[in-house]
């Protein structure tokens, strides 16, 4: 990590940010060819053409210091919706789909973390991995160790990102070593909330794994959580595999659909968020377009786990606001230009062509509005604090030889996401300070 000596930077590079949900036609989006981002103490003080923007400086006779990136681009640090620290254990892992990956793969590895050290050791990588990839922000599962929490959130606070996460919820259906009650789950929950949300820039999200690895009394509490913490987030999954489906069916044989179990324990909301949400029905989308509930689609996951096509354009019709994320261990990658990837074919499948402008919306400020975290990041407004990542767009000679062949915007973006991964971001900087390169 490097502390810049001045008070006040500018990078000069292409930028590109959105101030809107885009069209096509490239409403909302800003690109500056040549541009200036000014950060001042950490946070976004400026950003124009250079020359307009330098020229500027100098009238106002404020001292900076120019870094000069010309030839690579900047924009915002990528957002990751859905992601679990502890299963950077078992990312690739052979042949099951979600039910038996869980009991073959998962659960094993999470029972690891009942070591403190342990726990903040891979807390540490998985950060660092993170902003090797251009992610600033993420929502983040943990295990059910209470101690996990506090290693990963230790890790955030050492890097100065802002990440939202919580203590998993499990009280069956897991191995007993991962078993919490509803009790003590409801406890520790209150007590990482006390010691985290709100602590620098760290969000508590209260996490219930998912309706089958919870007792009703366990989501009752799960509910009582959310009543007496209003500012906190939820995180779970919802209709990832058909198996799973039937499964909450017969555990919870009294209720409508999947959905109305999170419901009917108070668990829906705008700041909840819904990994997967493959198969939903026409009454769940109504009901969580009602409640401004929030979907995360997790393409490398779906597809790896065989789990299904999420429906985008289905979410869209029923205006229900759907963000992006890897969930790795069970996705592929922790790279987000990988995931728009996936995220392009899958919904080709489904005859809907990802624009470009639109993916790269979602990777900022669309899962920053998602997140209600868009008062603060996910674009380069004045004030809001200076995440942002410097991309090289020539990373291999194939990127280069087929980038000089793009002359639009849109082409090179697509084209970024498309081919892209990791090597495309030389650095990451949180609250104006580098802290990957
Ligand atoms: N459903 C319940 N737990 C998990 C998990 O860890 N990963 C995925 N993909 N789905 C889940
Ligand atoms: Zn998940």
């Amino acid at each position: 990590m490097s502390n810049n000596s001045s008070a006040v930077q500018a990078y000069r590079a292409s930028i590109l940010h959105f101030t809107k949900a885009p069209t096509v036609t490239g409403e909302g989006v800003v690109f500056f060819d040549d541009g200036l981002l000014v950060v001042r103490d950490g946070k976004i003080y400026a950003l124009d053409h250079a020359e307009t923007l330098l020229t500027e400086l100098k009238l106002q006779n404020i001292e900076f210091e120019l870094i000069d990136k010309t030839g690579q681009w900047i924009m915002p640090g990528f957002i990751d919706s859905h992601i679990h620290f502890p299963q950077i254990n078992i990312i690739g892992s052979y042949g099951e789909k979600l039910l038996d990956w869980l009991n073959n793969y998962t659960f094993p590895a999470e029972m690891k973390f009942s070591n403190k050290a342990y726990a903040e050791q891979i807390a540490d990588v998985f950060v660092q991995e993170l902003l090797a990839s251009g992610t600033t922000t993420a929502m983040v599962y943990c295990t059910v160790h209470e101690h996990s929490v506090d290693a990963f959130f230790q890790a955030s606070q050492k890097y100065g990102t802002c990440m939202l996460a919580g203590k998993v919820l499990m009280d069956r259906h897991c191995p007993e070593a991962l078993r919490d009650t509803p009790i003590t789950g409801y406890e520790q929950s209150q007590a990482l909330i006390d010691r985290w949300h709100g602590n620098g820039r760290q969000l508590y999200t209260v996490t219930p794994r998912f309706a089958p690895t919870s007792t009703p009394e366990q989501l009752t509490f799960t509910g009582k959580l959310l009543q007496e913490n209003t500012s906190v987030y939820m995180q779970t999954h919802l209709s990832e595999n058909i198996g799973e489906i039937a499964w909450v069916k017969e555990l919870y044989p009294q209720y409508k659909n999947y959905l109305d179990v999170y419901d009917g324990f108070g668990l829906l909301g705008s700041r909840s968020v819904f990994g997967h949400c493959i198969h939903l029905s026409d009454d769940e989308l109504t009901r969580m377009s009602e409640t401004n509930s929030k979907i995360a689609f997790c393409p490398t996951s779906n597809l790896f786990l065989g789990s299904g096509l999420f429906e985008l354009q289905k979410a869209k019709d029923f205006a229900v606001k759907t963000s992006i994320a890897t969930d790795v261990g069970a996705g592929t990658s922790f790279c987000q230009l990988q995931t728009l990837a996936e995220a392009y074919k899958v919904n080709q499948l489904n005859d809907y062509a990802l624009h470009p402008f639109e993916a790269f919306y979602w990777l900022t400020l669309g899962n920053a509005e998602c997140l209600e975290l868009e008062q603060n990041i996910g674009n380069f407004e004045t004030n809001k604090i200076a995440d942002f990542i410097v991309l090289d767009f020539e990373s291999t000679p194939l990127m280069k030889h087929r980038m000089s062949l793009c002359n639009e915007l849109h082409e090179k973006l697509f084209l970024l996401m498309t081919i892209g991964d990791d090597r495309n971001i030389s650095e990451t900087y949180v609250a104006g300070k580098c802290v990957y390169s």
